[in-house]
């Protein structure tokens, strides 16, 4: 279905949820799964993936070691970038702002939510750090498997991520590479500015 401008939301969220929805109904094999982008404080550029876990309070969420380059990126320079890709629908969302991280309390409820091993990998494991060997991590699970048989611990250094928007592009397949492109700017007065792009 044709991106039109005179049908498209005003708020950029309720289009997103749609073609979250849209994907996961597809068969989308892993439509959560989105490329985060930072820079360091020289500008240099740094992408991967991580999972996407929700939006709150208009903001992206996701999670991750602080520690990691990743996170010495965003401590330095705390503007991000996300993109989204569910081929199965034909589009792509591409998502820009600043990232700030959740508050313990939030990050401990959803750290605590995840699986026991899950848990346990990220409180052995300092992220993006060089390691002599995998057996190293393994045991160094082993050892904390041990050492809290009942609940695993926050990781100091582990937590959310969220990333307040400031600009949202919606990008839908067409015919013949003429492609639909619709960007919400975020106005100075909290509203959105709706413009089309040309593919
Ligand atoms: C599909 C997929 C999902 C991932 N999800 C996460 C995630 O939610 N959080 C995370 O820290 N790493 C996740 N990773 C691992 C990251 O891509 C990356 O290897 C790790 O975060 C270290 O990145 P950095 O050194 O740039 O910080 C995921 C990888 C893949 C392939």
């Amino acid at each position: 279905m044709a991106l039109v401008e005179a049908r498209a939301p005003a708020d950029p969220l309720v289009l997103f949820r749609r073609w979250f929805r849209e994907a996961q109904r597809a068969g989308s094999l892993q439509p959560d799964a989105i490329t985060l982008a930072t820079a360091d404080a020289r500008g240099t550029p740094s992408a991967r993936m991580v999972l996407f876990k929700g939006i709150e309070k208009e903001r992206v969420l996701f999670y991750s070691n602080y520690g990691s380059r990743k996170g010495r990126d965003l401590a330095a320079n705390n503007r991000a970038a996300l993109v989204f890709y569910w081929s199965a629908t034909g589009h792509q969302v591409r998502v820009s702002g600043r990232v700030s991280r959740l508050s313990r309390a939030a990050s401990a409820a959803y750290f605590h939510s995840r699986p026991r091993g899950a848990q346990l990998s990220a409180l052995a494991s300092r992220q993006s750090r060089v390691v002599p060997s995998r057996a190293v991590l393994e045991k160094a699970v082993a050892e904390l498997d041990l050492l809290y048989p009942k609940t695993v611990p926050l990781p100091p250094d582990w937590g959310g991520y969220a990333l307040r928007p400031d600009w949202i592009e919606f990008w839908e397949h067409r015919a013949d590479r003429l492609h639909d492109r619709l960007r919400y700017v975020r106005g100075r007065e909290g509203g959105w500015r709706l413009e089309r792009l040309a593919p």
